[in-house]
């Protein structure tokens, strides 16, 4: 867990640590003491740059305003805990100490969220197929009950409540699907899908992608323009700094502890619950976008991948992805995305976009990032069928 002190800290605090000292300073009735003042501050100004000030008390003897540049050079301090937060540093800390034992049937939740019926259960289930025991499915109808046509979505939905786009009933629904699939002590990864999304290799190779790592595959990065950071409101402080403050997509696979800190975090989830939503402070902001990549960011920014294997195709960039019809999905496409091995991750600064460009490391080693694929139309299905068993050899 890092503990940064923003710059904003410093300067206030310096500003009070500063006055007692300049108070002290004797009155300029004798000019030699204003010389040798004087003389005493040009030392220590050549001597500061010289050496470079390792303890906050050199900046004492000078007013903030002389003192600001030498602030760079200090150690940060760290920011006194509020009660929540430190119990919060705990109890996560607990849980990512915590020792893995492996179930001997260790299992992959499928979690699906959708408004209603899933239109590629039929690709599911030959996914699936052949593989009983070492996944399971969990459905999160918001808006009507789905009818199933696969066998293996019988019986898989879990009590479900209406979802708003972009408002924390998107987060309370992911937080409804984990805490369903972490009953289930064999489910040790935990992968988001939604109605659109499709796999894009064999299960074998999902499984093993999946559980070959101690990672969560959640995307997190920094983006300073009007879809990042324009949507932090300093109501979120002092636990949410705005350098902490992270976007990323909602579609996350993540292993158990991760999941059990996602259901044992309250914290930073209501500082998103009150704080992050459309039309908050004159800001959109869109807790499903935030909340995920924030948190792990903060809490655990090694145990995270920082991309998401679910791909999406923002290249035509317009306000939504780009959705394929029935005639799109060809060999050629899937095995497109399939051969992609690096993440991209632009910001939305519109006068700078910056683009990160990243190899997908997996284990170290560099492999393809995506394992699922969406949005696809449901007329999209059998064309999808045909080709499965072509482009999932791996
Ligand atoms: C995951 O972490 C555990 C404990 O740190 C370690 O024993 C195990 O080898 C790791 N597994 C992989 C695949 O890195
Ligand atoms: C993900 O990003 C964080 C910074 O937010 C960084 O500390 C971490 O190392 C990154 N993780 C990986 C696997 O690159
Ligand atoms: C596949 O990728 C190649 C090279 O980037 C591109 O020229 C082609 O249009 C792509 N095909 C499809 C169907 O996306
Ligand atoms: C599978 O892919 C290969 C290579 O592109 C192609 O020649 C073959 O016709 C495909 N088979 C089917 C059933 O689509």
């Amino acid at each position: 867990m890092k503990l940064k002190a923003p710059q904003a800290w410093h300067l206030s605090n310096g500003n009070a640590l500063n006055m007692p000292v300049t108070r002290q300073r004797p009155t300029p009735r004798k000019p030699q003491w204003i010389i040798i003042l004087i003389c005493f501050i040009c030392v220590a100004l050549i001597g500061a740059y010289v050496y470079p000030p390792r303890q906050y008390s050199s900046c004492y003897f000078f007013a903030s305003s002389v003192c600001s540049p030498f602030k760079d050079w200090l150690p940060p301090m760290a920011r006194v805990l509020t009660d929540d937060e430190f119990s919060s540093h705990v109890f996560i800390r607990d849980i990512l100490s915590m020792p893995h034992v492996e179930p001997k049937n260790p299992k992959i939740a499928f979690m699906f969220l959708t408004p209603g019926s899933l239109p590629f259960e039929k690709l599911w289930e030959k996914f699936f197929s052949g593989h009983e025991g070492r996944f399971s499915v969990y459905v999160h109808a918001s808006r009507e009950k789905p009818v199933h046509l696969s066998r293996l979505f019988f019986g898989r939905d879990i009590r479900s409540a209406k979802v708003v786009w972009g408002k924390i009933s998107m987060v309370d629904a992911e937080k409804r699907l984990l805490a369903n699939a972490l009953q289930d002590p064999d489910n040790q990864h935990f992968v988001l899908l939604s109605d659109s999304c499709v796999p894009l290799h064999n299960f074998d190779y999902v499984y093993n992608y999946l559980m070959g790592t101690n990672v969560s595959f959640i995307d997190s990065f920094w983006d300073p323009g009007p879809h990042g950071n324009a949507r932090y409101t300093e109501h979120m402080l002092p636990e949410i700094q705005l350098e902490d403050f992270r976007k990323g997509s909602q579609w996350f696979t993540m292993k158990r502890q991760h999941a059990l800190i996602v259901l044992a975090d309250s914290l930073y989830y209501t500082k998103f619950k009150l704080y992050c939503k459309p039309g908050f402070d004159g800001r959109n902001c869109y807790a499903d976008e935030h909340y995920v990549p924030t948190l792990f960011s903060m809490v655990d920014p090694t145990g995270i991948s920082n991309w998401s294997v679910t791909h999406v195709d923002w290249s035509e960039g317009k306000w939504h992805p780009k959705a394929y019809r029935s005639q799109d999905v060809t060999y050629e496409l899937l095995k497109n995305i399939t051969s992609i091995d690096q993440s991209y991750h632009i910001t939305s600064d519109v006068k700078k976009k910056v683009t990160t460009v990243k190899p997908c490391l997996w284990n170290g080693m560099k492999r393809p990032c995506y394992l699922f694929a969406r949005k696809f139309y449901p007329e999209a299905l059998d064309n999808l069928l045909q080709l499965f068993s072509n482009y999932t050899i791996i």
